[in-house]
């Protein structure tokens, strides 16, 4: 006699059952009916809105499974964006999964401070690099915002390059050239007008990357020797030989190593540092000029 196997969660085939498990969520989120939401959405191929709309709406069994299994790997802590597949980043969206950092709020900071020191300047054909891309996030940004641009992009790691490309490519943003390079090791004495980086920047010993979803972004994106200033510490000196006379250095940085970061950009030479603070009050970013080139 055949074994008779139960349907999974045949009790609650229709959308308003499938939302209401959003209790199972509590622990590891702080917007557990979103997040149910957005993954329901996702495996039905429809928008949240009709998500609402259609509350007795029948879920058929494969799709309630598919549901299940994401539910549990969000119960594991997994980013919603690795879920999904993608996240938006200012007025894009940049295909994301675990070769990758998931772009943050304060890189969109960075962004837009990398745009004001450009300001006036798109008609020009200015080579600027973003050392660290990952997801090609900063680089796109560039790119798409003038085509006249020459934009570089390196990571360290050729896995989050294929992934970079491919949103290059998806966004409009074919003409980025993405380098394999341990920062500035492949530029040789290549010069910039611009150098941008959201380099790892958390002391190994953080409590924080057992949190929030960061156990399952890369170690080497997120983490950096010497108290989480090595890379920092790196592109400052190393830029000094590839930044043109009056370029642009700009560094995300985590929101106590402000004063560290400033003081390592003045011991190198550079000028006119300045810094912003993200939405929180916290500072974020600092940019600085190279006066005169190595
Ligand atoms: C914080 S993530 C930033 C990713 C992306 N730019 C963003 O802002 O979302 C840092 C990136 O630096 C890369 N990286 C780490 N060490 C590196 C190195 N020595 N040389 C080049 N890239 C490195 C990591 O692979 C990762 O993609």
């Amino acid at each position: 006699m055949r074994a008779v196997v139960a349907e999974p969660h045949a009790e609650a085939a229709d959308i308003a059952g499938l939302l209401a498990r959003s209790d199972a969520l509590r622990q590891v989120s702080d917007s557990p009916e979103l997040d149910c939401q957005l993954l329901l959405a996702e495996v039905l191929g429809c928008s949240r809105a009709s998500l609402l709309a259609h509350p007795a709406r029948r879920v058929e069994p494969a799709r309630q499974q598919q549901y299940a299994d994401l539910l549990a790997r969000r119960r594991q802590g997994e980013p919603i964006a690795y879920l999904l597949g993608r996240k938006g980043f200012l007025d894009f969206e940049l295909a994301v999964d675990r070769r990758v950092l998931i772009p943050r709020p304060e890189t969109e900071l960075l962004v837009e401070k990398t745009l004001e020191c450009l300001a006036g300047r798109e008609a020009e054909p200015l080579h600027l690099l973003d050392l660290g891309t990952g997801s090609g996030a900063i680089a796109i940004a560039l790119a798409r915002h003038s085509g006249s641009w020459q934009v570089a992009a390196s990571d360290c790691s050729e896995a989050s390059l294929e992934l970079a490309r491919h949103n290059a490519a998806n966004l409009g943003a074919g003409q980025i050239r993405f380098v394999q390079s341990s920062w500035l090791a492949a530029f040789g004495s290549r010069q910039f007008a611009l150098i941008v980086s959201n380099p790892p920047y958390i002391a190994a010993d953080d409590p924080h990357l057992q949190q929030d979803g960061l156990p399952f972004e890369p170690r080497q994106a997120l983490v950096a020797e010497q108290a989480g200033l090595a890379g920092i510490r790196d592109i400052i000196s190393q830029s000094r030989r590839c930044l043109q006379k009056g370029g642009w250095l700009l560094l995300e940085h985590g929101f106590d190593q402000a004063a560290a970061v400033a003081a390592l950009l003045m011991e190198s030479g550079y000028t006119e540092i300045r810094g912003w603070q993200d939405l929180a009050g916290l500072d974020r970013v600092t940019a600085a000029r190279m006066s005169t080139p190595e």
